[in-house]
């Protein structure tokens, strides 16, 4: 029996990112198809069976696979700089709680997966959950499809050059039909457990989320040979922007707006760019009021340009509806293991499932309450609770 911190030491070499500190894996890249492999090394020698789905998820089958399965995993990639438990933990926890299961000689009544889901983080092609939300259909494949990295690759195109054929992208009945329930582990990436003093805990509800993009153009420029008055300079209703974000989040009920990226281009440092991509990642409670503040950051942003002479377009890459876990699982769970219930911030795949089977999710303790940085942090022995709650949920679900 392997225990979660020594499946996670295998892989702690693969896709450190050694400017920003932390992990870059991003779905496709080097280091996720590396990991990706070493699964399917590990399910194998478990005696799982692993099949790739056609949207780059890998399902790992106990038995055959059948309906009404109990199903666990999370995701290996990682956004730019990530923890070393985002995703990975839920999946070294489910390979950990299969060796505890059958080291008890625990045979489920049921069919049992452990999946591994693809660009969870959005953090190559933009949009979250993509493996998950292509499967359900809730992500067109014609979009996804056609979505592209910084280097200009589409997903087709990275899928091929992975060994995947993208024609086979898109609504997936046959795997997401045979999920009669969903458990997915997960590092916690707020203080909740911390407050709470708890080790374990179960996830309630997640924000209602979504991603924007703002296009700034003006026009690109000599920064020496330009007077400041004869400029249409986009960054400044770009950098606007940013406290404007902060500023209609405090106005809404416990609303997060975040710009965590922007993208002069061509961005030079002796060049007055031609546009400014700015993406704001926006979060709140009730849809109504997501919606309301972007609408209302749009408005702003119109009228910041229009003060520089430049112009703005904004488009929506994601959204998320606000989720509410399935009671009846959350009321288990939190019974069960005697674990709070606490909401998160942060989306999951277990979100974008719960819109079509009984879905929960487990949360481990993160010392640091940081997530999305290299100082995510779970102590060992919490990562151990973690393991074996998760083991009890899949011994009474399966047996
Ligand atoms: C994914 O972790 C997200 O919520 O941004
Ligand atoms: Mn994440
Ligand atoms: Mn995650
Ligand atoms: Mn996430």
């Amino acid at each position: 029996m392997v225990t979660p911190n020594e499946l996670l030491a295998e892989i702690d070499g693969i896709g450190r990112d050694r400017t920003r500190g932390g992990y870059s894996r991003h779905v496709f890249d080097h280091a996720e198809l590396e990991l990706r492999e070493w699964f399917t090394a590990q399910a194998s020698a478990r005696g799982l069976t692993v099949l790739p789905d056609g949207n780059g998820n890998l399902w790992a089958w106990w038995s055959d696979p059948g309906d009404d399965a109990v199903v666990t995993g999370s995701h290996l990639d990682s956004v730019p700089g990530g923890g070393r438990f985002d995703g990975p933990l839920g999946v070294v926890s489910a390979l950990s709680a299969v060796d505890r299961l059958r080291a008890e000689g625990f045979r489920p009544s049921r069919p049992l997966a452990v999946v591994v889901f693809a660009e969870e983080e959005g953090g190559r092609f933009g949009v979250p959950c993509l493996g998950s939300r292509l499967a359900s259909g809730s992500t067109a494949p014609e979009t996804a499809l056609g979505l592209r990295d910084e280097s200009g690759t589409t997903f087709a195109e990275a899928m091929s050059a992975a060994g995947m054929d993208p024609r086979l992208a898109g609504p997936d009945p046959a795997n997401l039909g045979r999920v009669g329930r969903f458990v997915e582990l997960h590092v916690e990436q707020g203080r909740g457990l911390i407050d709470r003093g708890s080790a374990v805990g179960v996830a309630s509800t997640i924000l209602a989320h979504g991603r924007w993009r703002f296009r700034f153009t003006g026009q690109g420029n000599h920064a020496g040979a330009t007077p400041m008055g004869d400029r249409a300079d986009p960054m400044l209703p770009a950098a606007g922007l940013v406290p404007e974000a902060r500023s209609a989040a405090l106005r809404f009920d416990d609303a997060r707006a975040t710009v965590g990226r922007l993208r002069p281009n061509p961005g030079g440092t002796n060049v007055i760019a031609e546009s400014v991509d700015v993406w704001l990642d926006a979060r709140a409670h009730r849809d109504a009021d997501t919606r309301a503040l972007v609408d209302e950051l749009s408005g702003r942003a119109e009228e910041l340009a229009a003060q520089e002479g430049c112009s703005v377009r904004v488009s929506e890459e994601s959204y998320a509806d606000g989720v509410s876990f399935d009671s009846g699982v959350r009321d288990e769970l939190t019974a069960l293991l005697g674990a709070p219930a606490l909401p998160t911030g942060a989306g999951h795949d277990a979100g974008v499932l719960s819109a079509r089977t009984p879905a929960g999710m487990l949360f481990v303790r993160n010392p640091t309450g940081i997530s999305h940085a290299p100082q995510e942090h779970a102590e060992q022995d919490d990562c151990t609770a973690g393991a074996e709650a998760l083991t009890e949920v899949l011994r009474r679900w399966s047996r």
